[in-house]
């Protein structure tokens, strides 16, 4: 039977170059993006790669948790199961980072996002699942304080935060979910791959988007990445590694899902105000 992938962020860049990868090997893709022309632009760029196109299309802004939870449950009213979620949408520079309740918005979007719907899309995502999260090789320890705080971050820092929590998160769901649940791992792509983003902040033109796209798939179906839930990829150099800036603690990652439930707690409770 064809196998179904959610791909978030599929509009642009790496998450957009890994759906018509996955669209030439006819698989069932299922867009994400939060704009509805460039989801329709998407659609029909993806769908044109395929001999037997099978290509749909959810609209969420991921700075809006309540837009997260309206995303998951129209996938499960569609779907059943998921073989694969890539989490890939991301954020790196933003003119107005402080989001509902001054959370930074490259926590919101990056980390607190992506958890929030891999928990909401547990019901689909069986122990032969894959859940490939986006992180980077940019990554710095995690503010506890500027995360539930909103302390001001410069977009590098932000950003290289927001992907060590994720990586985080990663780590500790795969444990916490064991053999029931879904392979949960990180890749980084590699480095300075020329989407808008890395275009954006660093004003370069960036490598080849097929990088990003390969491994992505890799990760999603290849039996190298079998046994890898709770694991770490790292693109640039090819091989699983300990995350940057120093080695993570099972402790530390208990408490970052901890704060990241408390937020979801708080901005969930209403979700029209958020
Ligand atoms: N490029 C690299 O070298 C590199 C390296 C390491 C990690 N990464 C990671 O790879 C992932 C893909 O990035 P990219 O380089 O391909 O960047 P990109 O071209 O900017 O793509 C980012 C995608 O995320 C979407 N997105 C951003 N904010 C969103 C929001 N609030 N709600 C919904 N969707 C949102 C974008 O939508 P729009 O099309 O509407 O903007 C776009 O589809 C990111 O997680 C990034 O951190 C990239």
């Amino acid at each position: 039977m064809t196998k179904t992938i959610l791909i978030t962020g599929s509009t642009d860049g790496i998450g957009l170059e890994t759906a018509k990868m996955l669209a030439r090997s006819r698989y069932r893709v299922l867009l994400h993006g939060r704009n509805a022309d460039k989801l329709r632009k998407a659609q029909a760029i993806v769908a044109a790669v395929s001999d037997e196109p099978h290509v749909e299309i959810y609209e969420a802004d991921l700075s809006r948790l309540s837009n997260v939870l309206a995303l998951a449950e129209e996938i499960a009213a569609n779907h059943d199961n998921l073989d694969v979620l890539i989490n890939n949408a991301g954020v790196y520079s933003s003119a107005m980072p402080a989001m509902a309740g001054q959370i930074d918005v490259r926590f919101i979007v990056n980390t607190i996002a992506p958890y929030l719907l891999t928990k909401r899309l547990f019901p689909l995502l069986g122990p032969s699942s894959r859940v490939i999260n986006l992180a980077s090789a940019a990554q710095s320890p995690v503010d506890l304080y500027a995360l539930r705080n909103g302390a001001k971050l410069s977009d590098g820092m932000a950003y290289a935060q927001s992907k060590r929590a994720l990586i985080m998160w990663s780590r500790q769901m795969a444990r916490d979910r064991g053999e029931r649940g879904p392979s949960v791992i990180s890749v980084n792509p590699a480095s300075m791959l020329g989407s808008k983003m890395v275009k954006d902040a660093y004003g370069v033109d960036g490598g080849d988007l097929r990088i990003g796209a390969d491994i992505l798939v890799r990760a999603a179906f290849s039996d190298e990445f079998a046994n890898a839930s709770g694991m770490y990829f790292d693109n640039d150099r090819g091989v699983f590694a300990a995350p940057e800036s120093g080695a993570l603690v099972a402790r530390q990652d208990e408490e970052l899902v901890r704060a990241i439930e408390a937020i979801v707690e708080t901005l969930t409770r209403d979700r029209a105000q958020f």
